[in-house]
Order: structure tokens, then sequence, then C-alpha cells
């Protein structure tokens, strides 16, 4: 909430023209990169390609706990937080060609964001 309430503060104050490329960056959002594929330590096949992640900002929030909890935490819980992290909400696969050496071609499935979302936060996937 406070987020949005100095998004809207700012939007008054500025000229909508000069705020909204900034504007279209706050939240969370597909964000091309280019990676580079080898087959092996070699690097005997080989490809470069245009993929999306998700980049951005999520809410965050922290409350003084409620009394109840600092009373079960003999007031050592003094702080309550609530936080989301940019994530990918649906990945898609798609074929990257590797080019190898003596003309030959390999094709292998690569992930890619397709949607994105301001969800739970984890550490890591593997
Ligand atoms: C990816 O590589 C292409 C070709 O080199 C380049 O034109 C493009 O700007 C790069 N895209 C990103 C997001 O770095
Ligand atoms: C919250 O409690 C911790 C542990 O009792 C204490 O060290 C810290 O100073 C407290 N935080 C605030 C903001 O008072």
């Amino acid at each position: 909430m406070p987020r949005f309430f100095w998004a809207a503060v700012f939007s008054c104050l500025l000229a909508t023209e000069v705020w909204a490329p900034k504007a279209a960056r706050l939240g969370c959002h597909l964000h091309s990169f280019n990676v580079t594929i080898r087959s092996d330590r070699q690097g005997a096949c080989r490809a470069t390609r245009a993929v999306q992640a998700c980049v951005g900002y999520c809410e965050s929030s922290a409350f003084p706990s409620k009394y109840s909890v600092l009373l079960a935490s003999s007031f050592k819980h003094n702080i309550t937080s609530v936080s989301q992290c940019c994530t990918i909400s649906q990945m898609q696969t798609v074929k990257l060609r590797l080019r190898c050496s003596l003309g030959l071609q390999k094709t292998v499935d690569i992930f890619t964001a397709k949607t994105c979302q301001c969800d739970v936060c984890r550490l890591s996937r593997y």
C-alpha cells in the first residue's frame, strides 16, 4: 500500500510524460537477457539466444508485533515482517539450435519466463 500511495502522489506532482517511463519500471516484469549455451566443456557446440527473466520490485512491510506476539515471545519478536519477491509464475521451454564444429547442429530445450508475479520469496529453486 505505501508504494502505491507514493506512486499516486508523484504521478500528480510530475507531468505524466516525464513519469511514464519510470512508472513502467516499478513492479515485477519480464526482462530479456542473452544466454550462451555450450554443449560441453570444450564448447564444441554453442549458441546465444535472448530469454526472459523476471526483474523488479515487490512490496515488503514491517509492523510492530501484536501484543499477543510480544507476550508469547517474551518481547523478543517485536517486529512482524511481510515480504514478497519478484518471481517467475509461468515458464516455457524453447528450442535452441546449437552450432557445432564440422557444420553439425544439435537442438536443446531451455527455459524462459513467460509471466511474472510478486509471490512468496524462495531463496533458491535447486
Ligand atoms: C542480445 O544480443 C544481441 C546481439 O548481439 C543484441 O543486439 C541485444 O541487444 C542483446 N540483448 C540484451 C538484452 O542484452
Ligand atoms: C527488538 O528486540 C530485539 C531483541 O530483544 C532488540 O535487540 C531490538 O533492539 C528491538 N528492536 C527495536 C526496534 O526496538
